[in-house]
C-alpha cells in the first residue's frame, strides 16, 4: 500500500545506486578527456543530491491559500500564521493594516504591503481573504508557490452566510432563508454592496461572475470553464466536512509534520445559532447556488480521489486519529475551560473574537497555569483570533510603520 513520504524501498535502492554507478563514469569520463576535479566526490554528492531531492518530501513555505468564507478558513489562517511566524517567514498582508485584501475586488498586486514600497524581498505566504486573480497573485508570490483553497457544502454554506450577513441589502427585509429564495432571489440585485455573499459566493471568491442558476442556458459551460480554471491555478482544494482528513492531506502535500497541522476551531459559531435547512430549501440551495454546487461535487470528488492515491483511506483514518489525539493533547495544556467559551467569558482583550451579524462567535481563555514560556507562547498563538494575529504580524513585519500608524492615532485622540 502506497504511503506519501515513504517510497518502494527496492525501486528507490536502485535508482540510488544507478545514478551512483552514472555519477562514477561520467566523472571518469570527464577526467578521461583531461577535465580535473579537485574533489571528485563532492561531485557525484551534488549530483546524487539533485536527484535525491526530488525523492524526498522538502517542507514548503512558499504558499498561496485563498481563504474563502464561512469555510473554516480562519482556522486555516491561524495554522499558516504559527507556522510562518515560528519560522521568521514573511507574509503577503494587507495593505495600511486593512484586515482584507481589498475584497471584493479582484486582487491587485499593489494591495499587499511591501510590494509598491519594494522593501520586501521575498514573500512566503499569502492567505488574506481576496477575490482571486491569478495573475495578479502570480506577480507577489515565488513561482513554485503551492495554491490551496477549502470549500463547503453551498447548502451549510448558504445557512451559515444567511446568519452572519444577514444585515446586507439582499437579506435584509427577508424573514427566512426560505422567504428569500421563494420571493427575493428572483429580484435580486447582484451589485448592491455586499450582495455577493448571497449567491454563488464561492464562485465569487474564486474570480468568477456569480450571476447564473439552474435555469442559466450557460450553466454547463460556466461550470466547464471554472472548475477547468481551478484545477489550473489550485494544487490541492479541501473540504470543510472533511476538516481533519483536509488536514491531513495538506500535511502530505506540504510535506509538514501533524504539529504543523494541528489546530482550535478559530472564528467558529456557537450551536445556539445554529439550524440545519429542510430537505426543501436545500433543494432550492442548490438550483439557487448551482454553480457553487457542481463545483463543490467536482472537487468531493476529486478530493477522495487524491486521498486514496496520496495516503490510502486505512491510512488516513490513522492519522485523522492521531491528530485528534494531539489537538485533544494540547486543549488540555493550553485551554482554561478546556474548549470554546462564548465571547462574553473571554476574559482577555486580545484574545477576544470579533463578533458579527447575528452569530455568536466564540472564544477561548488561556490556562493560566503554564510554566514553560515556550508552551504558553504556543498555546497563545494557537488561541490569537484572526484580526489580532493580523495585526501583531504587520507590527512585526512592518515597526516603522506600525509606529507612524499609532503616532497618528494618537495625535488624532488628543485633537
Ligand atoms: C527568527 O528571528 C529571530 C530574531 O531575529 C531569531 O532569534 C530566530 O533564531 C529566528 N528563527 C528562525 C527559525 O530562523
Ligand atoms: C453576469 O455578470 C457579468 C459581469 O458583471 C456580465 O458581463 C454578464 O453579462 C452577466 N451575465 C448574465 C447572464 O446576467
Ligand atoms: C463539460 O464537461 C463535460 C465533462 O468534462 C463534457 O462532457 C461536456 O461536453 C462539457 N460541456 C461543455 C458545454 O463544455
Ligand atoms: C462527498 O464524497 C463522499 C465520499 O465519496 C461522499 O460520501 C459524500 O456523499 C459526498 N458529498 C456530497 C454532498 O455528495
Amino acid at each position: 500500500m502506497p504511503t506519501s513520504g515513504s517510497y518502494d524501498v527496492s525501486s528507490f535502492i536502485s535508482i540510488y545506486l544507478l545514478v551512483f554507478f552514472f555519477c562514477f563514469l561520467f566523472f571518469f569520463f570527464l577526467r578521461g578527456i583531461g577535465y580535473s576535479f579537485r574533489k571528485p566526490k563532492a561531485f557525484c554528492v551534488l549530483v546524487f543530491r539533485v536527484i535525491f531531492s526530488h525523492w524526498t518530501c522538502l517542507p514548503k513555505s512558499h504558499i498561496v491559500f485563498l481563504k474563502t468564507h464561512k469555510t473554516a478558513s480562519s482556522t486555516i489562517l491561524n495554522i499558516l500564521y504559527r507556522y510562518g511566524e515560528s519560522r521568521n517567514l514573511t507574509f503577503a498582508l494587507p495593505l495600511n493594516k486593512q484586515k482584507q485584501l481589498f475584497y471584493p475586488y479582484f486582487f491587485a498586486s499593489h494591495f499587499v504591503e511591501g510590494v509598491s514600497s519594494r522593501n520586501v524581498k521575498e514573500f512566503h505566504i499569502m492567505c488574506n481573504h481576496m477575490r482571486f486573480r491569478k495573475a495578479e497573485v502570480a506577480k507577489v508570490m515565488p513561482a513554485d508557490a503551492f495554491y490551496f483553497s477549502i470549500i463547503r457544502n453551498p447548502v451549510a454554506m448558504m445557512e451559515s452566510v444567511f446568519i452572519y450577513y444577514k444585515s446586507i441589502p439582499a437579506f435584509q427585509k427577508t424573514q427566512s432563508l426560505d422567504d428569500f429564495l421563494d420571493n427575493r432571489a428572483p429580484n435580486y440585485i447582484s451589485s448592491a454592496i455586499n450582495n455577493q455573499y448571497a449567491h454563488n459566493i464561492l464562485a465569487f471568491d474564486f474570480g468568477f461572475d456569480n450571476n447564473v442558476t439552474a435555469d442559466s442556458e450557460d450553466l454547463v459551460e460556466r461550470t466547464n470553464r471554472s472548475i477547468a480554471a481551478i484545477e489550473r491555478d489550485f494544487q490541492l482544494i479541501l473540504i470543510l466536512e472533511y476538516f481533519e482528513e483536509s488536514m491531513i492531506l495538506l500535511k502530505h502535500s506540504l510535506c509538514w509534520t501533524l504539529e504543523d497541522v494541528v489546530s482550535f476551531k478559530m472564528n467558529s459559531r456557537s450551536e445556539r445559532t445554529r439550524c440545519p435547512p429542510l430537505p426543501s430549501t436545500a433543494e432550492k440551495i442548490k438550483r439557487w447556488n448551482a454553480l457553487d454546487w457542481r463545483i463543490y461535487m467536482h472537487f468531493n470528488k476529486s478530493f477522495w480521489q487524491k486521498v486514496e492515491t496520496l495516503i490510502g483511506r486505512e491510512q488516513i483514518e490513522v492519522e485523522v486519529a492521531e491528530l485528534k489525539r494531539l489537538q485533544a493533547k494540547l486543549a488540555k495544556i493550553c485551554l482554561k475551560d478546556g474548549g470554546p467559551v462564548d465571547p462574553l467569558q473571554v476574559k482577555e482583550v486580545r484574545l477576544k473574537p470579533f463578533q458579527y451579524g447575528a452569530a455568536v462567535i466564540q472564544g477561548y481563555n488561556l490556562n493560566p497555569h503554564i510554566e514553560a514560556a515556550q508552551t504558553k507562547m504556543k498555546c497563545e498563538r494557537l488561541i490569537t483570533p484572526e484580526m489580532q494575529y493580523t495585526d501583531s504580524l504587520y507590527n512585526q513585519q512592518f515597526p516603522e510603520l506600525a509606529e507612524l500608524k499609532q503616532n497618528k492615532r494618537l495625535i488624532k485622540t488628543n485633537q
